[in-house]
């Protein structure tokens, strides 16, 4: 059984806490309310983006927080859009003004992109790691090959690729690559979008354990040695229940029998992994 701080996944020099907190669409005193909750109940890693249009709500809440800035891993998204060099710089310089903060803890470029070549964005990626404004770097949306090659170029490891996993929408290649390799592989939209609460497979097996099948989707994900999971709630109950997933574990079975509500073949990745 893990407890909650020590739950982190150590990639490339980077310790990633397993639980994050999703802030996309939301924004202003709503998203600040529910990061602050998020702060409160335990989360130490915040998701945000340049897209989400809510750095500034997600500094306001960092900075009203009783928690010390350096327990709290801070993740933004170079908006594909910004990936010449640059923008790279001036677009994360804004990025950290509207966070007031002096660095964040990872910056990740949110997509592929065709403004410039890969090259180019992580050179300047790099930079603002050797300025001291960023302490680490990644990638998102990104496929295996890309991925390997963003780690060929990257001077600094790309310690994670965050991209959709959840129980109905698999990352099989992803998964056995970022374990293989000591790439962090961070789940967003990990209830799917919502979708997954509902699930009365997962209820049914969550049931034992006094667990909501949200519970178990998020168990799910933290069990796997090198995924991290970065729910969005809004409402204060989600965001609680949410982040009561260190105090149960799901047995072998279980963790197949969730893994097989996509399309069958978690069990046999998991198999080669060694997760069961
Ligand atoms: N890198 C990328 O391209 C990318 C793309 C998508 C998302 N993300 C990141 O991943 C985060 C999470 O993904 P997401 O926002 O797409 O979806 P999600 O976390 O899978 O689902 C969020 C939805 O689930 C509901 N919910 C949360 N907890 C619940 C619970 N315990 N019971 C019932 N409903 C619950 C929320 O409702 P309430 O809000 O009403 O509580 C919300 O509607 C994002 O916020 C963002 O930080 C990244």
């Amino acid at each position: 059984m893990t407890d909650r701080a020590s739950a982190a996944v150590s990639a490339g020099g980077a310790e990633i806490p397993k639980l994050g907190f999703g802030t996309a669409r939301i924004t202003g005193d709503d998203c600040k309310q529910a990061v602050e909750t998020a702060l409160e109940v335990g989360y130490r890693h915040v998701d945000t983006a340049q897209m989400y249009d809510n750095e500034t709500a997600v500094g306001r809440a960092i900075a009203d927080s009783d928690v010390a800035r350096d327990e709290i891993f801070v993740v933004t998204k170079v908006h594909p859009d910004n990936a010449a060099r640059e923008d790279v710089l001036s677009s994360t310089r804004a990025s950290l003004d509207r966070l007031g903060l002096t660095t964040v803890d990872l910056l990740l470029l949110h997509a592929p992109s065709d403004r410039a070549p890969l090259e180019e964005t992580l050179g300047a990626m790099n930079d603002l790691q050797s300025e001291g404004v960023v302490d680490h770097i990644g990638v998102s949306n990104f496929e295996v090959g890309g991925l390997e090659r963003a780690r060929e170029i990257s001077e600094t490891p790309i310690v994670t690729n965050q991209v959709k996993y959840h129980p109905y929408h698999h990352q099989d290649d992803l998964l056995e690559y970022c374990a293989n390799e000591g790439v962090c592989l961070t789940a967003y939209s990990p209830l799917a979008e919502g979708a997954v609460p509902g699930d009365d497979r997962l209820l049914e097996i969550g049931e034992k354990y006094g667990k909501s099948a949200a519970q178990v989707a998020l168990r799910w994900l933290v069990q796997q040695p090198s995924v991290a999971a970065i729910p969005k709630a809004a409402s204060p109950d989600h965001i609680e229940s949410n982040a009561a997933v260190f105090d149960f574990e799901l047995t072998d079975e279980e963790m197949g029998v969730v893994g097989d509500l996509g399309d069958g073949r978690w069990q046999q990745l998991a198999a080669r992994l060694g997760l069961r």
